[in-house]
């Protein structure tokens, strides 16, 4: 049986990358999906990509950055769908590249608004509605640089770094009442988050693999489904890498 059958789940960053890789696997496992991006256009291939493959999902418009939206978001998919089950809290933008005494003030305020408050207001609006319905699991993206620093990327290396401490202490709050919560710590992804990249640049990352090569989002999307699925049942509080080996050295 499809591991997250009658289910109704939230992804947020829907419109590309790893979100919509995301979207599409939980609607292939049953679920029903509310996909959100500030990316209406691609947020609605997701939708016609899930609902090709004979899947149910909608599109919600959220700018994750607006604690309103959030909490219209998680409004939506009760309104939508009838309950919620399931979050992965995945948008997010690469931010500024400069060493810390040169980052812009604004890039730095804007990276924690998208990848580290949104979590929290996204978390704050769907913890209550999980609990309605006795319970719910939550996956929140970090990244390898939740875990380890990253030269010129101040800002999300903090913001990552914040989501893993988030979701560990959400866990903790929230685990005996039925919501898991976990993060995934991606190592570096092909999507177009990376995209513009020069050949120096990508070699570079790939030799920070030692499995000899990035990731593609189908591969954390599995990950994603079985942390949100029963499989995963007894892991809560857990900062997952899926990272080809990047943080082993
Ligand atoms: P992507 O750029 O393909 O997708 C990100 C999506 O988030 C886009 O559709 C974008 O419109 C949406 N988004 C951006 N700002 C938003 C906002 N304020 N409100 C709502 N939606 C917004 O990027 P990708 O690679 O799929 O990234 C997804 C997540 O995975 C991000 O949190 C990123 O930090 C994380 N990640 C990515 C890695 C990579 O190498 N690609 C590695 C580790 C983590």
């Amino acid at each position: 049986m499809a591991s997250l059958s009658g289910k109704v789940a939230v992804v947020t960053g829907a419109g590309s990358g790893i979100g919509r890789e995301v979207a599409l696997a939980y609607a292939r496992e049953g679920a029903a999906v509310l996909v959100s991006d500030v990316n209406e256009a691609g947020g609605r291939e997701t939708v016609a990509a899930i609902a090709a493959a004979k899947g149910r999902a909608s599109f919600f418009r959220a700018d994750v950055s607006r604690t309103a939206e959030c909490a219209a978001l998680a409004d939506e998919a009760v309104r939508t769908f009838g309950r919620l089950d399931v979050a992965c809290n995945n948008a997010g933008i690469g931010g500024a590249i400069a060493p810390v005494a040169e980052q812009p003030i604004e890039a730095w305020d804007r990276i924690i608004a998208v990848n580290l408050s949104s979590v929290f207001y996204c978390m704050r609006a769907q913890i209550p509605r999980m609990l309605e319905r006795g319970g719910g699991a939550i996956v929140n993206m970090a990244s390898i640089l939740g875990a380890v620093g990253f030269p010129g990327s101040a800002g999300y290396v903090a913001a990552k770094h914040g989501v893993v401490g988030l979701t560990r202490t959400a866990a903790l709050e929230y685990s005996v009442q039925g919501v898991r919560v976990n993060a995934v710590g991606p190592g570096f992804i092909e999507t177009p988050l990376l995209a513009g990249m020069d050949a120096a640049a990508r070699a570079g990352l790939v030799a920070l693999h030692p499995i000899g090569r990035l990731g593609r989002p189908q591969e954390v999307a599995e990950l994603v489904v079985w942390l949100s699925s029963p499989a995963s049942s007894f892991v809560t509080g857990a900062y997952v890498p899926i990272d080809g080996g990047y943080l082993a050295r």
